[in-house]
């Protein structure tokens, strides 16, 4: 299966989510890859595994092929391909490409392994890295932050995965919406909750993922939060979230 993590609002926890999620289903012997297909290069940096000569640029300028960009990470199970910074170059490079929405997908389909996930990490924009991620995929998880204006960006979201679903790719469902750096002391958090619950109801999955200092930290140690601190609230977080992610399975609306 294969999920994109998709919000086009910056820093709201996609990438942690990417890691982490990968991570937890790894650890409970799930074969995943993670493809990242942002320029920022944070989730290939999560893991120490960002190279250049190895990145998803690279295939998409044919240098070399898919299966070559793999690289073993750290964690046994998971696997990931590299950004760069180069890949924000593609937006223009393949402007003119009539099938440029439809590469990744068919990179994804010429891999030699076959893996139970593939997540794919996306940077904060709709545009065409974004669009051939959603293309490629069985589904889109969406991570929002639990903060003032979060869900008024999702419905510019939601249209935009319903005209990929309508163009591209008519197999693509919701997985879900994840709330993120839920503060309870802030009623502000709790609010968003409510309002994300009331219009997306079982869309909005059951735990959050509380505001944790050491989610933040762990990318600096070059780990997955869940290995650098299992024990602490994010990643007991993101391991309940894996539970209820493999119990939705193939369900996504
Ligand atoms: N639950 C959390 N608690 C505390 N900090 C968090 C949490 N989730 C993410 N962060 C931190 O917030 C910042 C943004 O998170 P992250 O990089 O995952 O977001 P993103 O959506 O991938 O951002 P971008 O749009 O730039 O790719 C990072 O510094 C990250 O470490
Ligand atoms: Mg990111």
């Amino acid at each position: 299966m294969i999920i994109t993590i998709a919000n086009q609002k910056g820093g709201v926890g996609k990438t942690t989510t990417v890691v982490n999620l990968s991570t937890a289903l790894a650890s409970i012997d799930k074969k995943v890859l993670i493809i990242d297909m942002d320029p920022q290069y944070n989730s290939s940096m999560s893991f120490n595994s960002y190279d250049p000569k190895l990145s998803i640029y690279k295939v998409f300028s044919n240098s070399i092929n898919i299966n070559d960009a793999i690289q073993k990470s750290q964690i046994p199970n998971l696997d990931v391909i590299s950004a760069c910074e180069d890949l924000a170059a593609a937006e223009y490079e393949l402007a003119e490409d009539e099938n440029r929405n439809f590469l990744l997908k068919n990179y994804i389909s010429n891999l030699n392994q076959s893996y139970e996930y593939i997540f794919i990490d996306t940077p904060p924009t709709l545009g065409l890295l974004t669009i051939s991620s959603l293309t490629a995929s069985d589904q889109v998880l969406i991570p929002v932050q639990c903060e003032f204006f979060a869900l008024e960006g999702l419905s510019k979201l939601i249209k935009t995965i319903d005209a990929v679903k309508n163009n591209l790719n008519p197999e693509l469902k919701l997985n879900g919406i994840i709330l993120t750096m839920f503060d309870k002391r802030n009623s502000l958090s709790s609010l968003i909750e409510k309002e994300a619950r009331e219009y997306f109801d079982t869309n909005v999955y059951k735990f959050n993922v509380p505001r944790n200092v050491t989610l933040s930290e762990a990318p600096s140690h070059g780990l997955p939060a869940i290995i650098y601190d299992l024990k602490c609230s994010g990643s007991q977080a993101y391991i309940a979230l894996a539970k209820e992610f493999l119990e939705r399975g193939n369900n996504g609306i």
